[in-house]
């Protein structure tokens, strides 16, 4: 199967996609990233995703040549030629290579690599739902910034999966901020829906930001606040939700049961509502790909109204 990944202007195999070992997206973390995901051959929210790609350069001050029709013009032939039904693609853009020094380079030349992936998705975790942890959330205060710096959430993550627990829940100054890769959503009675406010404390998620449309739309009270893990675990339902996941109910927060344990109404309803959105959203570049064949996903979503 081909796997053709795309680096600085040139399209290589994958295997051979390389960068220096003093680009200061290795050596300092000094980059930023978004995860796009494939479903069914439709990109979702792909306008969203790169307006944040763009946000992102600049608040890092990363002097960029942003051309939104280059991306949809490499994306659609990665996808086309890696044969991309469910996946994602992932884009990184790094402040290039330059000797080790702290402060930018006078002149840099960013390094920009963009690749796909195949993704099968677990359907049993959405039947079942997730237990997640709590953990207290140890980042640094520009947690808005989709940087590659993610250090204390891949070790917020590992703790979570040694403990058998689908995600860790991040904790600063009481509150639950978001997941270590996923953002944190309460729902308290069956109208009102909570999660945090989009602030320097987490990542405004793309799909949070969709969610919140589709709830608005669809008459839900929808609450940006902080809430605290008595009021999580006290919770009458919740879900995370994230660009691979979509939306994913929690079930367990530590070792306490989310009312009874089971996925609940209200977040099978918000499943529904994401997957008929995911279905009937065709983004602009996408339309292109109809001549690549098969839906199953589409199918998959079906199956999922676990109504
Ligand atoms: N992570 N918060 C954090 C810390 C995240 O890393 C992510 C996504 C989200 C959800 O954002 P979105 O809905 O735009 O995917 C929230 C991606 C999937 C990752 O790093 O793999």
């Amino acid at each position: 199967m081909k796997n053709i990944t795309y680096i600085n202007k040139k399209y290589i195999n994958h295997d051979n996609a390389k960068v220096s070992v003093e680009d200061r997206g290795f050596l300092f973390g000094d980059s930023i990233y978004e995860l796009i995901s494939v479903a069914d051959k439709e990109i979702i929210d792909i306008d969203q995703h790169l307006s944040r790609l763009k946000i992102s350069l600049k608040k890092i001050k990363l002097k960029y040549n942003f051309k939104k029709q280059n991306f949809l013009k490499i994306i659609k032939r990665l996808i086309k030629t890696n044969n991309i039904v469910n996946g994602y693609i992932y884009i990184q853009i790094t402040r290039g290579v330059a000797e080790r020094k702290h402060e930018f380079p006078k002149n840099y030349k960013p390094t920009t690599i963009i690749f796909t992936k195949h993704l099968n998705i677990d359907k049993k975790i959405y039947k079942k739902g997730v237990k997640i942890i709590t953990l207290p959330d140890l980042r640094w205060l520009r947690r808005d910034i989709k940087t590659t710096a993610l250090l204390s959430n891949i070790l917020s993550k590992q703790i979570a999966v040694e403990k058998k627990a689908h995600e860790s829940w991040l904790i600063d100054n009481g509150y639950i901020t978001e997941g270590s890769a996923s953002n944190a959503w309460i729902i308290k009675n069956s109208k009102t829906i909570i999660t945090h406010p989009a602030n320097n404390k987490i990542l405004k998620g793309v799909t949070r930001d969709t969610i919140i449309k589709l709830l608005k739309k669809n008459n839900f009270n929808v609450k940006e606040k902080p809430f605290n893990i008595i009021e999580a675990k006290n919770a009458k339902e919740a879900f995370l939700t994230s660009s691979t996941l979509s939306v994913l109910p929690v079930v367990k927060i530590d070792n306490y049961n989310v009312s009874n344990g089971k996925p609940g109404d209200v977040t099978k309803k918000i499943i529904n509502l994401y997957n008929d959105y995911i279905v009937k959203n065709k983004s602009s570049i996408t339309e292109k790909f109809s001549n690549l064949k098969g839906r199953p996903l589409i199918k998959l979503m079906k199956e999922l109204k676990i109504a």
